[in-house]
């Protein structure tokens, strides 16, 4: 039997005031729905040099006034811990991701690169000349589990970084940013999250150290407010956003008081006026467990005067549940858009979901478990 010409009315009603279906206006930039593609490393870019699937599978996921946020893009050689993730400080990277950043344009997507140093989560190998992978602190993280690899992860003992080299890591943000803008992105997204190289500074249970970048809450902020203000003078601060996880333990990153170290820097991050602020949930402790638990972001949410953005377990209800509660302005879906490529038009038409399949997230492949999720008939 066909739904009754009331059950119909009342879906139609439902899409129309589905919240995350709604408009935004983020600064400069029209969204025509607040549903964002989070960063979600693929591992595809051989070499570290994005490469022409990249452009099919963005695109596949633009829509028209739609943020998509890139995978994490790493800043500089020494920035580097996974094999092929994609870089953005060379010539020919810039060359590189430039088709890519068009092929989202061209269908009105707005598409900001996450820049990304991954600081201790690295090896000599990926480091030049072998040497030490830098971080706040000596300590060396112990082996990881990883989401799809039988082995656990094993990295490097780290350096811990002079104060005074401090300049030479802002020059390699700034230049990211710049590089960022040449292949034609509308933004960038400063990667302060899941236990990578701003968060072992911002995190004390790993920073241990005794210089002006550690010790207080305001010297282990310290760091990353100087990359986004170095960030926001190179680009301007209308297009810059920063990621923070002040609640997850991702990498044996934690601290003893996240949600101070929360609302400090979201209250910080006022000062320099950046566009928006993409918050982790506290639900989300490690990269991909949801827990429960009666913490929230709302405190930061308050402190923020820029757009603000969460992530972390959503989906259609809930996401519509927070823009209707206010708790944010937009919605990151990440997993449900991985393998959901028309995900905002299944929102709208009620539809099916695609499960993501943990297995081939990273699998060096440029169609299998990346391209060829399916679209809804007659919607590709
Ligand atoms: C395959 C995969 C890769 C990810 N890579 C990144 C990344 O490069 N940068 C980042 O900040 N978060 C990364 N994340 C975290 C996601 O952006 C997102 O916060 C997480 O998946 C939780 O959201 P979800 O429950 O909607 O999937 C990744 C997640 C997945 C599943």
């Amino acid at each position: 039997m066909g739904k009754s010409v009331a059950t119909v009315e009342q879906e139609v009603q439902q899409t129309l005031t589905m919240p995350v279906l709604t408009p935004y206006k983020m600064g400069r930039f029209h969204l025509s729905h607040r549903m964002v593609m989070p960063p979600m490393t693929r591992q595809r870019s051989w070499n570290n040099i994005p490469q022409p699937h990249a452009a099919v599978y963005y695109s596949q996921r633009a829509t028209k006034g739609g943020l998509i946020i890139s995978e994490a893009t790493v800043i500089s050689e020494a920035a580097r811990g996974y094999k092929d993730t994609p870089g953005i400080w060379s010539k020919e990277q810039v060359e590189a991701w430039k088709p890519i950043v068009d092929a989202v344009h061209a269908k009105g997507g707005i598409f900001f690169c996450q820049i990304w140093h991954v600081g201790r989560a690295s090896t000599y190998e990926y480091q030049p000349n072998g040497q030490a992978p830098i971080s706040s602190t000596s300590n060396g993280l112990k082996p990881q589990v990883q989401a799809n690899a039988d082995e656990p992860a094993k990295f490097s003992p780290p350096r811990s970084l002079t104060a005074d080299e401090i300049p030479q890591v802002l020059d390699q943000y700034r230049l990211a940013a710049r590089n960022a803008m040449e292949a034609g992105f509308d933004g960038v997204e400063i990667h302060g999250a899941h236990g990578y190289l701003l968060d072992q500074f911002m995190k004390d249970h790993i920073n241990d150290r005794t210089d002006q970048y550690g010790g207080s809450l305001e010297n282990r902020c310290r760091f990353a407010l100087e990359v986004v203000e170095a960030v926001a003078n190179e680009i301007g601060a209308d297009r810059v956003g920063l990621r923070l996880s002040p609640y997850a333990d991702y990498l044996d990153s934690g601290d003893s008081n996240p949600t101070a170290l929360g609302v400090y820097m979201a209250e910080s991050l006022n000062k320099y006026g950046i566009l928006y602020c993409h918050m982790v949930e506290p639900r989300m402790k490690l990269s991909e467990e949801s827990f429960e638990t009666t913490e929230s972001l709302v405190p930061m949410r308050k402190a923020f005067r820029g757009t603000f953005i969460v992530a972390g377990g959503y989906d259609k209800e809930d996401g519509n549940k927070a823009v209707a509660e206010n708790r944010t302005d937009l919605v990151s879906f990440g997993r449900l858009f991985l393998s959901n490529p028309d995900l905002p038009k299944r929102f709208e038409l009620n539809a099916p979901l695609t499960k993501h399949n943990r297995s081939t997230y990273c699998l060096p492949d440029p169609v299998v478990g990346y391209t060829d999720y399916p679209f809804l008939e007659n919607t590709a």
